[in-house]
């Protein structure tokens, strides 16, 4: 009897115990301040140093091949499908042990997921749709074109398409509510996968043809304004002109995308996103001319989706242009005070590499190379040609400099103290404002002196042939920063209330974070290794340097 109340007590205080660490873990959720945002994980801001896999590396057999890769990375977070055809095969059977599977993997790698939902739409196809769903296209119509042909691509107007998608969707976040509430491992999910349509500005089916002469509606004129002179209100052609077409289709598509993720939220309410594959962003802005994928969170439509689909909290960029100024273009475009910046995919390979200095300088969320994972497919040209850890290796030592200060470098983005820069194509020195001080940081420069000097010196650095330089600073305190980067130069100046005075460094120590975040110096740099500014070099290097004045 004894015995059997000190079991129930026991029993009693695991379930309290349990009850306690449920309410400890709050769900993951986007916060916004000041136009700032943050991505909220146990509730605190979330650094998301991701990688995503492969397309076809969602299988529990083919899970060991991403995780060397994700270790190899030392990534904080795993991007990675999860296909309407694997869990729904047959219709109204669910089978969610794959999910499972990479949940008991990811938590036994302490790594936290980003599912990627492929269903109506990835890449704009239905492949990843079930056989049931995407060989009957008389219950889940496709598109029709202008010519009345149907064309490969699912309509947004299939109301049976969307009532099974919302239906697998709501079933998988259940089943992730009931999984893994506890744990969080799950801390946001991808609606679709870069949706739009190719060689088609829009649907011309009869349900399609029938909306498209009905009026814009409210939410979309208070959103978006007509980049050509329109009407205040009317049909999509009176208010948007040669625009209307594809902004309709943007329109069709972030609704239906809207329903799915409301229903999905409905039930177990994490973030959710949707990626865009991009369309030029230095071209003149100019009407669809089969140039790029209509109707999916192209920049110049995120207006629409924000109107379409609140239910969805940012569009974010997959970036495979490796031109600096493309790059930077596009972060441009995302980064908005009602649009966080994600950078869910971006290239490989190594030029990309100096990008996540750029990124998390700028307060993104988080960023992840795409095609990280063992399997032997590159997508060269966006990628690496390496499937090994050589392609692994230059996201994995920025990665590691970040790891240990993750959740405070999260809390100062969130604070607008965090800056970046990536070495341009130009190879030119590039300045940066911030707080009564500003930084210039310079590129292919030796650790001693200034090329300058020796203008017709051949020598450069190794590892510099290419752009390789990059830098992200968090001003820490009025004075004080963190600074961590690879193949840069960094001298900093008075700006501001400091403009005109005199400045030297007080302290710049070299060392890291250790695990629990605490920084432990290694030296102090001085003398040689600050008169020509403090020289990063092909080995990432993190400083906790401090100024002052005189
Ligand atoms: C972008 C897509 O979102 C990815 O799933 C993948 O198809 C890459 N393009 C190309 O490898």
């Amino acid at each position: 009897m004894k015995k059997t109340t000190r079991r129930a007590l026991a029993a009693l205080c695991i379930a309290a115990w349990a009850g306690a660490a449920a309410a400890a873990a709050p769900i993951p959720e986007l916060v916004k301040k000041d136009g700032r945002h943050a991505l909220m994980v146990d509730g605190a801001p979330y650094l998301l140093l991701g990688v995503q896999a492969h397309n076809s590396s969602n299988y529990p057999d083919a899970l060991k091949q991403v995780w060397a890769a994700v270790r190899d990375v030392h990534a904080n977070t795993l991007e990675i499908p999860v296909a309407w055809e694997q869990v729904e095969p047959e219709e109204g059977k669910f089978d969610f042990s794959y999910v499972d599977t990479l949940l008991k993997q990811a938590r036994e790698n302490k790594v936290r997921v980003v599912l990627l939902w492929f269903a109506t739409w990835k890449n704009t196809n239905p492949n990843y749709a079930p056989e049931w769903v995407k060989f009957n296209n008389q219950r889940f119509p496709r598109m029709v074109g202008k010519d009345g042909k149907s064309i490969y691509c699912m309509s947004p107007f299939g109301e049976e398409t969307l009532k099974a998608d919302k239906k697998a969707f709501t079933a998988l976040m259940k089943h992730l509510k009931a999984v893994d509430q506890e744990q969080r491992t799950v801390i946001m999910v991808q609606v679709q996968n870069e949706v739009g349509t190719i060689g088609a500005v829009r649907d011309f089916g009869a349900k399609a043809e029938a909306a498209f002469h009905q009026a814009v509606p409210s939410a979309v004129l208070a959103h978006k304004k007509s980049p050509v002179p329109g009407a205040a209100s009317g049909t999509w052609t009176e208010v948007y002109g040669p625009y209307a077409e594809e902004y309709f289709h943007a329109w069709a598509i972030a609704s239906y995308i809207e329903e799915v993720a409301k229903a999905g939220r409905a039930v177990y309410n994490l973030p959710m996103y949707v990626n865009s594959a991009l369309r030029d962003p230095l071209a003149l802005m100019a009407p669809w001319q089969n140039n790029f994928i209509s109707g999916g969170p192209a920049f110049d439509v995120i207006d629409i989706y924000k109107a379409a689909a609140p239910h969805i909290d940012l569009a974010a960029p997959d970036i495979y242009m490796s031109e600096s100024n493309k790059f930077s273009a596009n972060l441009e475009l995302f980064q908005r005070p009602d649009n966080a910046l994600l950078v869910p995919e971006m290239g490989n390979a190594k030029p990309f590499a100096r990008y996540v200095y750029q990124v998390l300088g700028r307060g993104a969320l988080g960023i992840a190379p795409f095609g990280v994972d063992y399997f032997d497919y590159t997508n060269f040209p966006l990628g690496s040609k390496d499937t090994d850890k050589s392609m692994a290796e230059p996201f994995g030592k920025v990665y590691a400099a970040f790891r240990p200060m993750e959740r405070q470098w999260a809390k100062w983005a969130f604070e607008g103290r965090t800056y970046g820069v990536a070495e341009g194509d130009d190879r030119k020195p590039q300045t940066v404002n911030m707080k009564n001080w500003k930084a210039t940081v310079s590129f292919r420069e030796w650790q001693l002196g200034d090329r300058s000097w020796k203008p017709d010196m051949k020598d450069y650095p190794a590892g510099t042939e290419t752009p390789s330089g990059g830098v992200s600073i968090a001003q820490i305190g009025d004075d004080e920063f963190i600074i961590v980067g690879q193949h840069a130069r960094v001298k900093i100046e008075g700006i501001g209330s400091n403009e005109g005075k005199p400045s030297l460094w007080a302290r710049v120590e070299e060392g890291r974070f250790d695990a629990n975040g605490k920084w432990i110096m290694e030296r102090n740099w001085n003398g040689d290794q600050t008169d020509y500014g403090l020289n990063l070099t092909d080995r990432v290097t993190i400083l906790k340097a401090r100024l002052g004045t005189y």
